[in-house]
């Protein structure tokens, strides 16, 4: 049942065992997400990381339920629940033996005696426990939650929404009475209280835990539009040429001037939008037009093609016949001599990637072929093997909004521009990335 995808290469410190992350708090609080969120970022970084959730261990083995089995005062219902709840544990123990390296136990363990019993199984197999406590009182983001995605639980199959969601409310008000919120005596944990407000952390060790701390507190619900764009066409490229710090086209130029429209129709007002560009002049000349102040960052730099830089990939192929079929066999991990593999290069990212979380405004991202597609993975929660065959093509903006789980993707391929001739193609005063 665990949706372990990636084949990690990345090494737990020996002294940092294999951790179980537990999550704790009442229905409809965000566990699910912030487990996926979780997953989701570990297995980018080449973590194998697993998520088991209780709930469908118990649909499985039991079937679609309404409130009344949730009832802690039926007996049927608790042994049942138990019996799935136990059943993951298992799974995950045995997972986390064997190759698994994070392991995330996603189910409400609402009472001291289940999260005691959950740590001492872990603890006994030398698992590191870090509990993860969702508390949220906002009336408004738990109804969120359960319209966005409690109604589509195959629990409530064919439902009508308004009746589902009473039903829900109901199977809250069955956890409330039994819930015991988490204790200073209970291990090493981090609570997030209000949708990612406040972040309590208590007793947590290990770079691995720290990491996920960080990229807790800057989680947060808010929904906004990333749009990732290659620059414009550059010199390089329409000679095929690989990396150095060319300048654009005449195309490339015409592609800037096209992507200032696109974002004037969406962010008319100039300080609605947050712009990032890499360190190289292709991007930076792509913001040009844009008459807004991006952000430059190195880490954004394209991939680097060390002793292939400046070399087409036939050139490659003809005078370093072994990059050619190294790269080709795992081009995921295939470090160019003095240069970067697409692993190096997701490694660099991992601290823009906090920056992008914490982003609430509209992102516009200019940057090269291999760093967008390792964000995209990141984004689109593909396997980070993927990335590096991903299809990025010049003068297209990807437009990817947040979901519950994900992100909706829509491409916009934008018509060539007029030529440029004016102020709009004078150099932005470029601003270095913010600190934090
Ligand atoms: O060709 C454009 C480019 O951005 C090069 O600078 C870079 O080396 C290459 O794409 C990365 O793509 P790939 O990993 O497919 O070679």
């Amino acid at each position: 049942m665990a949706l372990a995808r990636s084949r990690a290469a990345i090494q737990i410190a020996p002294d940092n065992p294999k951790i179980a992350v537990v999550m704790v708090g009442l229905p409809a609080r965000g566990k699910s997400y912030t487990a996926r969120r979780i997953e989701r970022y570990l297995s980018w970084l080449g973590y194998r990381t697993g998520v088991f959730n209780v709930g469908e261990y118990r649909r499985a083995r039991f079937g679609a339920h309404r409130h009344s089995f949730f009832d802690p005062d039926n007996a049927s219902g608790e042994e049942a629940r138990w019996r799935a709840a136990m059943d993951a544990l298992e799974d995950m123990v045995r997972w986390l033996a064997g190759d698994g390296q994070v392991a995330i136990y996603d189910a409400t363990n609402t009472t001291r005696m289940r999260r005691a019993r959950v740590r001492e199984c872990c603890e006994r197999a030398g698992f590191q426990v870090l509990f993860i406590e969702i508390r949220c009182d906002d009336p408004t983001i738990i109804e969120d939650n359960i319209r966005s995605t409690k109604l589509s639980s195959p629990d409530y199959e064919d439902a009508d929404p308004d009746e589902a969601a009473a039903d829900f409310r109901a199977r809250i008000a069955h956890y409330e009475r039994v819930y015991q919120p988490l204790e200073e005596d209970e291990g090493a944990y981090l609570r997030v209280t209000g949708a990612g407000r406040g972040v309590t952390v208590r007793d947590v060790d290990g770079y691995l835990e720290a990491r996920l701390v960080f990229f807790l507190m800057n989680l947060h619900l808010s929904a906004r539009p990333i749009w990732l764009t290659r620059h414009g066409e550059s010199v390089y490229n329409a000679s095929g040429l690989l990396g150095g710090d060319p300048d654009l086209t005449p195309a490339g130029r015409r592609y800037a001037r096209s992507l200032a429209e696109f974002l004037d129709e969406r962010c008319p007002d100039h300080d609605d939008v947050v712009i990032w560009t890499s360190s190289l002049k292709r991007a930076v000349q792509t913001a040009s037009p844009l008459d807004r102040a991006p952000w430059a960052w190195r880490a954004l730099d394209e991939i680097d093609a060390g002793i292939c830089d400046g070399m087409t990939y036939p050139q490659i192929k003809e005078q370093m016949p072994e990059v050619h079929t190294a790269r080709t066999a795992d081009k995921f991990r295939y470090r160019y001599p003095r240069g970067e593999s697409y692993e190096d290069v997701i490694q660099r990212l991992d601290p823009l990637i906090i920056q992008v979380e914490r982003q609430t405004k509209p992102l516009l991202i200019i940057g090269h072929q291999a760093v967008l597609r390792a964000l995209y993975a990141y984004l689109m929660d593909k396997p980070p093997s993927e990335c590096p065959r991903l299809e990025l093509p010049l003068h297209t903006v990807i437009q990817l909004t947040p979901t519950a789980y994900a992100c909706d993707e829509q491409r916009f391929e934008l018509p060539p521009g007029l030529e440029g001739d004016g102020e709009r193609d004078i150099l932005p005063s470029l601003q270095p990335p913010p600190s934090g």
